[in-house]
């Protein structure tokens, strides 16, 4: 088989498919093998490969009738996939976070991150802010370029408070998305 196959190593009961072919990491992935292993074993299989909205998520467990999905990519820059995932099945709709969202995530991990005092911090909070957290390309883009130069922690955190001040001033205050994914 020429797309990984990796065992569930925590529970040794699943396996999950990652159905993307070793050698080309751009290619898309190829579904078929999942619902290719998901016939030939009685286990429980959980897919994997470029989901990307709830929709994709869907449409993995339809195409495939894999038992659960796995999220890579997609977890990092929208943590909130796994509560859209939850509204869209209960419901066939889900709610996009807002730049309040985005703010309160991405500024309260840098507090954690600071009070925790790792020597590494500086660098997990450049590469998080690398994240897409603001609504479109360009101001995601301008955020993660303001945090770059930054010398300390405290800085990076003030120029995400100065970059989503006025986003989230000009927001509309509707009551937070649920709640944090990452409490
Ligand atoms: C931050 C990150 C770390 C990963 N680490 C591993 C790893 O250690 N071993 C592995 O086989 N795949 C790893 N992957 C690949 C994922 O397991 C997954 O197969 C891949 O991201 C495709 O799923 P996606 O389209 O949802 O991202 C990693 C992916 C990400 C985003």
């Amino acid at each position: 088989m020429s797309a990984a196959w990796q065992s569930n190593v925590a529970s040794k009961r699943s396996p999950f498919i990652r159905a993307r072919v070793c050698k080309d990491t751009q290619a898309a992935p190829d579904w078929n093998i999942i619902r290719a292993v998901r016939e030939a074993v009685k286990m429980p299989v959980i897919g994997n490969g470029d989901i990307q909205r709830p929709e994709d998520a869907e449409r993995m467990v339809r195409e495939t009738g894999c038992n659960a999905v796995m999220i890579g990519r997609a977890a990092a820059t929208n943590p909130w996939i796994f509560q859209q995932i939850e509204q869209y099945v209960a419901t066939g709709r889900y709610t996009e976070p807002s730049e309040l969202d985005r703010y309160r995530l991405l500024a309260g991990y840098f507090r954690d991150l600071i009070a925790a005092e790792l020597p590494d911090a500086i660098g997990k909070m450049k590469q998080f802010a690398k994240f897409v957290y603001a609504r479109r390309e360009k101001t995601a883009a301008s955020c993660a370029g303001r945090s770059t130069t930054a010398q300390t922690p405290s800085e990076v955190l003030q120029r995400v408070e100065d970059f989503f001040e006025p986003l989230v001033a000009s927001s509309d205050n509707r009551e937070p998305f649920i709640q944090s994914p990452l409490s």
